[in-house]
């Protein structure tokens, strides 16, 4: 079973929601109910979150990322659908069981760091566990171990004030941190942060994750982010969820145009791992390299490599041995086990054309000739190699 399932959401302000529901469901657009005041935030969300993962929500302004991320801990009561919380009906619990759950299972960090300023940081990480009810001398020390996880060991009698933006969002994780919900629900957490920063704090809280194995819904509307931090990624426009998937699910068959063309700014080439471009290692099988020697078996291909690199590699490390021999790269298994081949031409359909190569797989069926999208990265990606 999965830690947190959300099905069928919605969630409408305005006049008459119920009824905005059955209209929405009977096919009637969003804009429709808005020129009637009414706002659909949410439309027929569903979605399964793994113990473990990080999920995140993408979506532009105002796609209903924040109303969502509300509804799966129960600040926001759905208009119609369900959270399921560890098996638990959240929408079916009552105020005094609700409330225990929000304060002692799930834990919100936002985009502005919410910290008081008349508290030193130690009491602001303490600050979950003051609401949870749990007594000073424990509140002291969990709150001192969460701020040494993120890295402020030594800043418990400083003031917020006197630390850096990045110092300040890492005080908000820790009162998370610090509360030992399984949970972790971030809105927009790094936003506010510089670019540098906002990398760091990336990079913190996956290694976080590595050893905690919280189980995070993350909400951005960076692309980059996205792809560095979820274990899938959700798109949201207007309302409703277009497309969920792995990051490479979502630059190479991007659901639909919206997705695409939220796409196209992406540094392919970080992105992507070999694993997800590789194809079979018998594609390469009965070729000469340039030497003369025909590959006749995976070993005549493991041999002629110019490198050999694992399915996580990111595809930017396979420029220089793709540039190296007309032969593909071979990825292999922990094991050494060849598993998939990547070669120049696939390396290059894949970084060139915003469709991901010959094997074209648009649920919509567009294809290669569907409607163009401006500014593929091939300029960008190609001269770095
Ligand atoms: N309490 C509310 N009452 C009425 N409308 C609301 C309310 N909260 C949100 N909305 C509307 O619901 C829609 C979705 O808003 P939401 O805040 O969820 O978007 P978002 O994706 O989080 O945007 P942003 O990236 O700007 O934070 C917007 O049209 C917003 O105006
Ligand atoms: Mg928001």
């Amino acid at each position: 079973m999965s830690k947190l399932r959300a099905e069928r959401l919605y969630k409408v302000f305005g006049r008459r929601p119920d009824e905005a529901v059955a209209r929405l469901e009977g096919g009637t657009d969003r804009e429709e109910l808005r020129a009637q005041g009414t706002t659909a935030a949410v439309i027929d969300a569903s979605f399964d979150v793994e113990a473990g993962q990080i999920f995140v929500v993408m979506g532009l302004s105002g796609s209903g990322k924040s109303t969502l991320l509300r509804m799966l801990n129960g600040l926001l009561e759905p208009t119609a659908g369900s959270v399921h919380f560890d098996g638990r009906d959240l929408t079916g619990l009552d105020p005094r069981d609700l409330r225990r759950v929000r304060s002692h299972e799930i834990s919100m960090v936002f985009q502005h760091f919410a910290l008081f300023p008349h508290r030193s940081v130690l009491e602001n990480a303490a600050y979950g566990l003051e609401v949870q009810g749990i007594p000073r001398a424990e509140r002291i020390k969990r709150a001192t171990e969460a701020l040494e996880l993120v890295g402020l060991g030594g800043w418990e009698r400083s003031w917020p004030d006197e630390l850096s933006g990045g110092m300040q969002q890492r005080v908000g994780l820790a009162r998370a941190l610090a509360t030992d919900a399984d949970l972790l629900l971030m809105d927009e957490s790094f936003s506010a942060l510089d670019p540098l920063i906002r990398r760091d704090m990336q990079d913190q809280l996956l290694q976080l994750q590595k050893r905690l194995k919280k189980t995070i819904v993350f909400i951005t509307h960076d692309l980059n982010e996205a792809m560095r931090l979820g274990d899938r990624i959700a798109v949201m426009r207007d309302g409703r969820i277009v497309q969920i998937g792995s990051a490479e699910d979502i630059l190479v068959t991007p659901a639909n145009d919206y997705v695409a063309s939220f796409t196209q700014d992406v540094d392919r080439s970080r992105v992507l791992t070999a694993g997800a471009i590789m194809t079979e290692p018998a594609e390469v099988l009965g070729t000469t390299t340039d030497d003369g020697t025909e590959l006749r078996t995976e070993r005549d291909v493991l041999t002629a490599a110019p490198a050999t690199v694992t399915a996580d590699t990111p595809i930017i490390e396979l420029f220089t041995p793709c540039s190296r021999s007309g032969v593909a790269v071979a990825v292999t298994d922990d094991d050494g086990s060849l598993i998939g081949v990547v070669s120049r031409a696939r390396l290059l359909a894949v970084l060139g054309e915003p469709d991901g190569g010959p094997e074209d797989t648009r649920p919509d069926g567009t294809g290669p000739e569907g409607p163009e999208r401006p500014g593929t990265p091939e300029g960008k990606v190609i001269s770095g190699a």
